[in-house]
Order: structure tokens, then sequence, then C-alpha cells
């Protein structure tokens, strides 16, 4: 049995909290926490869960014997949590990014490797059946050698003016976007080391309803294998737009071409008092279980239980070095903060930014 803890308790941790309570049926998993700083949050997923909800995840961390402990807060607001857990000798899975800054990953590196503890990072595109099939395509050599390739994430309007509105300004399209494509190419490739960006950016539309971020992000990024991508991230779609997300990503190698349309996987419809949407059932779809209970299935759910199954590995006897490379590790999520920070960079400076060791 492992008992988790969650930091962070909106819209995506309880994401976070569904699928520890979900693995509750399993037995060998216990939601057994949360830490969130909200008052009304903390009722609301107290009363949800049936948990101890605690103010202060370090008084969390006093309390409750945990194995393992997930960190949900905004992208800016993941180091200092992060590191209370690993400096504690606690399993940690951080949500992308694992942090805002190149010197603040290294920081977490450093302390997971003293601590000697698993710290992982929701890039659950890597989850993706499809996106497992194109990296396995790499790897069986089908490809041949990445020459170039396009990535893109957008977002609707309402995700940054809304959903994030309190903090949609200390984070960005490359941060909340960018950084989930940035991953998932790198990782078809075989994780090949960034080298250059170049990267321009907007600040309209956001900027003139009073929210001082980008609008979009554009970054052309060369990696260690030769390859040049240029990923395009926005979070401004018209609210009216068919989908939440609009995503895929295209790569063309010396023998090959994969294309996927990460976003419309065929679903197509118009329901009652709604418009016409097109589905992503890749990552999140309702089940029925075998008592009659609707379960959250799809990518997002596969990501998040993958730190539980990598801790039960761990309480049976396997080892962190049995586990390097199967899950996107804090080390392999420093690169994607790298690319994340010269992207900035370049879009300041107006040059390509050389990403070092
Ligand atoms: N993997 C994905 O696809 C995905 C999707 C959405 C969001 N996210 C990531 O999840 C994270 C959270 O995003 P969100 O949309 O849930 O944001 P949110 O604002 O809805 O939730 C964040 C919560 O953290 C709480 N919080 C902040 N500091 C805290 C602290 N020190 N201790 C306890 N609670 C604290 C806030 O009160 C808030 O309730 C972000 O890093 C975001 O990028 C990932």
């Amino acid at each position: 049995m492992i008992r988790i803890g969650v930091v962070g308790g909106g819209t995506y941790g309880e994401s976070h909290l569904t699928v520890f309570k979900d693995l509750e049926e399993s037995g060998e998993v216990r939601l057994a926490a949360l830490a969130e700083v909200k008052d009304d949050l903390r009722e609301k997923r107290r009363a949800q869960f049936s948990i101890p909800v605690y103010a202060d995840h370090r008084e969390m961390l006093d309390k409750e014997q945990l194995d393992g402990i997930t960190v949900a807060t905004p992208d800016h607001l993941h180091h200092n949590v992060a590191m209370d857990i690993l400096d504690r000798g606690v399993h940690c899975m951080v949500e992308k990014p694992l942090d805002v800054t190149v010197q603040g990953c290294k920081r977490l590196i450093a302390k997971a490797d003293e601590k000697g503890v698993l710290l992982e990072v929701d890039f659950h595109k890597r989850f993706d059946p499809y996106h497992i099939e194109m990296r396995e395509c790499l790897l069986e050599g089908k490809f041949g050698e990445i020459e170039y390739g396009y990535a893109w994430m957008e977002d609707q309007l309402w995700v940054a003016a809304d959903m994030l509105k309190s903090w949609s300004k200390d984070s960005s399209p490359a941060w909340f976007l960018g950084v989930h494509m940035y991953d998932l190419v790198r990782w078809i490739m075989n994780n090949p080391a960034p080298v250059k960006v170049f990267a321009t950016g907007c600040k309209k539309k956001l900027l003139s309803m009073g929210i001082d971020t980008y609008d979009s992000i554009q970054a052309q990024v060369q990696f260690s294998n030769g390859a040049s991508i240029a990923f395009h991230n926005c979070w401004i779609l018209p609210d009216q737009y068919e989908a939440v997300v609009h995503q895929g990503v295209k790569l063309v190698g010396t023998e090959g071409i994969l294309e996927c349309d990460s976003q419309y996987r065929g679903a197509r419809g118009c329901l009652k008092n709604d418009r016409t949407k097109t589905w992503n059932l890749g990552i999140k779809y309702r089940a029925r279980d075998k008592h009659n209970r609707f379960r959250f299935r799809g990518y997002f759910q596969s990501s998040i239980a993958d730190f539980a199954e990598n801790l039960l590995f761990l309480q049976r006897g396997g080892t962190l070095a049995e586990l390097e490379g199967l899950y996107p590790s804090g080390k392999e999520a420093l690169a994607i903060t790298q690319i994340a920070c010269a992207a900035h960079e370049s879009i300041q400076t107006g040059n390509p930014v050389e990403i070092g060791a």
C-alpha cells in the first residue's frame, strides 16, 4: 500500500485527486491528504474526497506518513513546494513545467539525487497511444534521421482569460502549452539535447484585456540530432473554436513522415444546446466499470497513475536505476525548461539563443 498526497487542489489538482481516489479500488493505493491554500477550496475538496485537507503542505508533511506527493500549484509556484517534499525524502511528481528557471530545475534534480527519491514530471503527451507509436517507429529506424518538424498546441481564450486568470500573467503560452510539445517531440526523437532557439512572441489580445502576457509564442528549436522543429503555441483561439485545445505534431525524416492530429480523433458532433465540436478522446473519456461507475480514462489518467505505479515498483524492491528512461524525469524536464527560457530570452533580445550544458 502506498499513501499519496497532493499539493494544490485547483482545476488540475482535482484531476490528480480523482485519479488517485479511483486507484484506491486496486487496494494498493491510498489518496491520503491534500494541501490547498484557499479556504473555500479546502472545504470543497474535503467534502468531495473525504480526506484530511491542510492549509500548508509542510503541516501535511509533518502529520501524514506519505510515500509520494504530487504538486499541482501554478507553474511559477512549483519549486519551493517540490523542494520541501524532496528534502523530506518523499517521492515527488510535479506538474509541467518542473520549474520556470533553469537553476530551480537543477536544484530540484540535485535534491532528488541527494535524497535518492523519484522526481517525475507530468508530461502526459508521452502517454498518448498515437505518440507512443510515433516514438516506436523512430526507434525502429522507420523515420531515418529526423530533419524537421512542426508541433502546435493552441488553447481557447477563456483558458488564459478566465480559468487561469489569477496567474496567466505569471505564465505564458510557452510555459503552459509549449513545454508539452517541446517534451513530446524531444521524447519521440529519443531525447537529443536542445542546442539553439529562435523565438518570436506577440502581446495584443490579452494585454488589451489587462493581462500582461504573450498571446502567442513561436519557437524554432535546433536539436543535437540535427533536427529543426517549429513550435506554435497560443492561448487566444476564439472560445467558439471547435475544441478547447488545437494540437498536433508532424515529423519528417530521411526515410519517412508521420503526422498526428492530436486533437481531432474522428469524433465530431453537435449536441443539445451546444455548437459543433470535435473531441480529443485520447486525453479523456468516460468509461463505466463493472460496478456501473463512471471512471475517467485516457492519457491524462495514465500519466498521473504512472507516478503511483512507479512508487509501487519501488516499494516492491525495484530501483530508481531500473526506472531510468521509463518515465518523464526531472533531468529530462530540465532540457524543456532550458528551451522555454531560451525562447523567452530570444523574444526579448531578437536573437537566437544557444543552450549550453
Ligand atoms: N498536465 C496538464 O495537461 C495540465 C493541465 C492543466 C494544468 N496543468 C498544470 O497544473 C498546475 C496547476 O494548474 P491549475 O489549472 O490546476 O491551476 P489552478 O489555479 O486551478 O490551481 C492551482 C491551485 O494551487 C493552489 N496553491 C498555490 N500555491 C499553493 C501552495 N503553496 N500550497 C497549496 N496550494 C497552493 C491554489 O490556491 C490553486 O487552488 C499548473 O502547473 C499547470 O500548468 C497541467
